[in-house]
Parts: structure tokens; C-alpha cells; sequence
């Protein structure tokens, strides 16, 4: 059976997939930074440690792969390096190593409206590796998936505080999908033709429906106030021009997506209630 690398396996989406390619059998090999953030069983998922920034680290580790999966992007982490550095260079570097060992195909991982938002420095970065991979010569599938349930937090931290704000009149759509389901959809691009695959959850909802969701959630009431688009872009002008591109990167990103309507094909059955359910215990 085909053996399978996967990169990001420590990650939301990554520990799904890993899980998913384990419970189809498919023989696996994820590589990991931090061995500790494993959370699949490591009898049957073999591991290797080393740094996807540095090219060196990865020689000789896909000899025996037939599809790479990668996840591995910045989105929270703090390592003082840029998107370049990882969302583009690292998924470069596993590139050139699976064209170096006769690897059939690359899976990548990007988001939904990367290739339209690419004044967006992480954007940049995922569609500079997207047209790399395009002209590697590997068959490949580019997966852009809408916002994940783990970011979906956020509305239910803002509930618990007692106040959601929203962008514009709250009334931007976006069908947001859990790790799980798309997992699935990832491990399924390993045998399909198709070469890009834009995907969001079963539900479209809109911002204030997520919001009262999250306020229902804890038994709340709910309260919500609403930043006018001027007041957002002036708060980005300054995080711009006062705070480095570490910082303001991710922060650009949220404020843009979530000022704009993000819907996707729909996929998957699980539902942002029973999310919001079993994430209300780990407040
Ligand atoms: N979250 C969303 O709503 C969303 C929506 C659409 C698309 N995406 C994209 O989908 C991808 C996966 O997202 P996710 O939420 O699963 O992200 P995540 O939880 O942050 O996982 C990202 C993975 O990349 C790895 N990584 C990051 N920086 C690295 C570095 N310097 N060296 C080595 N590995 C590094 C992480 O390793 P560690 O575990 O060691 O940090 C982790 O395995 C990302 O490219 C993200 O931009 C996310």
C-alpha cells in the first residue's frame, strides 16, 4: 500500500489527518518538530524529527513515499520566523526533496481565497508554493479550505466575556468546518483527479448566528456590538505602521476574512453547536 508523509501532523488540521490516514491503514510517516505534541498512536505511525525550514534535515526521509500531505503553515506560532520562511520556504523544501525521490504526488493544504487575497503577506507566501508546486511536474491537489472550527473559538471566548464584536452589521456569511471533516476530505485527495478542491462545513452561517450560538452555548445573553469598517481599517493602518509583520500578519488576515462573505462548497456533518458544546467544558 502506498506510503504516506504527512507534515503538520502536530497540528489542528494535521492531527486529524494523521488519525484518519491511521484508522484507513494507510502506512504513514508524519514528521514532527516536537515529538510531545504527538497525539496518534506511534505504533503504527512511524515518526521522524526534524525541522521542515532546513533542507538539510529532510534528505533521504521520502525514499519509499508515494503522496506527501502537507498542513504546515504559521498561524499562531511564535518563532520569530516569517511566512516565507515557513508557508512558502518550508513547503518548498519538502517539495524539492519529494521531486528528488520520485514522490507521485503533493497534497497542500492552503485556505479558501488565498489566491484573490494575496496582498495578504500569508497569502503570499501560500500562492508563491502553490505556483511552485504547480510547476513541479508531481500530480498534486491544492486544498483551500474555509475557516477551521478551532478558530471558531475565538466567538465563544467573546461570549464568555459577556460581548461579541463583530465587523460591519454582522451579517458576512461563512460556512466554517471541523478538522475531522476535512480530514477526511484530505486523506480522499490522495486518489482523486481533481486538482484544486475549495471546501467549508455543512452549515452557512452568518457572524451574528455564530455569535448567538456562542452566547446560547454558555447560557448567556446575548451582546453584541459592531465595529464599522472605517474604525477596522484605521485599527489595521496603525497595527501597520506601529507593530512588526510577525504580529500584524495573522491580525491582518482575521480582520479582512471576517469583513468579507467566505462560502465554500459544502462538506462534512459535523455542526458548530456540538463544537461549541464540547468545547465549553475546556474554558
Ligand atoms: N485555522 C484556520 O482557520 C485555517 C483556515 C484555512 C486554512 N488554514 C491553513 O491550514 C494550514 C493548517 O492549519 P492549522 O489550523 O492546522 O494550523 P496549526 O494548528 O498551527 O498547524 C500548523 C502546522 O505547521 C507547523 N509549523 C508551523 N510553523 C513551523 C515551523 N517554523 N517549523 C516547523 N513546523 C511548523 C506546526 O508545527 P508545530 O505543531 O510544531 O507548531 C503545525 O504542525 C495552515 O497553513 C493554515 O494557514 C487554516
Amino acid at each position: 500500500m502506498k506510503k504516506i508523509l504527512l507534515a503538520g501532523a502536530t497540528g489542528y488540521l494535521g492531527r486529524y489527518i494523521a488519525a484518519e490516514l491511521q484508522d484507513r491503514n494507510y502506512p504513514t510517516r508524519i514528521v514532527v518538530r516536537n515529538k510531545n505534541k504527538i497525539l496518534v498512536n506511534k505504533e503504527y505511525t512511524e515518526t521522524i524529527v526534524a525541522e521542515v525550514t532546513d533542507p538539510a534535515q529532510l534528505s533521504g526521509k521520502m525514499n519509499d513515499v508515494e503522496v506527501v500531505i502537507s498542513t504546515v503553515g504559521i498561524t499562531r506560532q511564535k518563532d520569530g520566523l516569517t511566512y516565507m520562511d515557513v508557508d512558502y520556504q518550508a513547503n518548498l523544501n519538502l517539495l524539492k526533496e519529494a521531486e528528488k525521490a520520485g514522490v507521485r504526488k503533493f497534497i497542500y493544504v492552503s485556505a479558501l481565497n488565498a489566491d484573490k487575497l494575496t496582498h495578504l503577506k500569508g497569502c503570499k507566501a501560500k500562492e508563491l508554493f502553490v505556483q511552485a508546486l504547480k510547476g513541479s511536474g508531481l500530480d498534486y491537489c491544492i486544498i483551500r479550505p474555509n475557516g477551521f472550527f478551532s478558530d471558531m473559538a475565538e466567538f465563544l471566548k467573546m461570549a464568555q466575556k459577556g460581548k461579541a464584536e463583530l465587523f460591519g452589521d454582522g451579517e458576512y456569511k461563512m460556512n466554517p468546518i471541523h478538522g475531522e471533516d476535512l480530514a477526511e476530505l484530505c486523506v480522499n485527495a490522495i486518489d482523486t483527479e481533481v486538482k484544486t478542491i475549495e471546501v467549508g462545513g455543512p452549515e452557512v452561517l452568518t457572524h451574528n448566528e455564530i455569535a448567538e450560538l456562542a452566547f446560547h452555548t454558555l447560557g448567556k445573553k446575548v451582546k453584541i456590538s459592531y465595529m464599522p469598517d472605517w474604525m477596522r481599517k484605521t485599527i489595521l493602518w496603525f497595527a501597520r505602521t506601529f507593530t512588526s509583520s510577525k504580529k500584524y500578519g495573522p491580525m491582518e488576515f482575521f480582520f479582512t476574512v471576517l469583513s468579507m462573505d467566505m462560502v465554500a462548497p459544502e462538506y462534512g456533518t459535523r455542526t458548530l453547536s456540538k463544537y461549541f458544546k464540547e468545547l465549553k467544558d475546556d474554558l
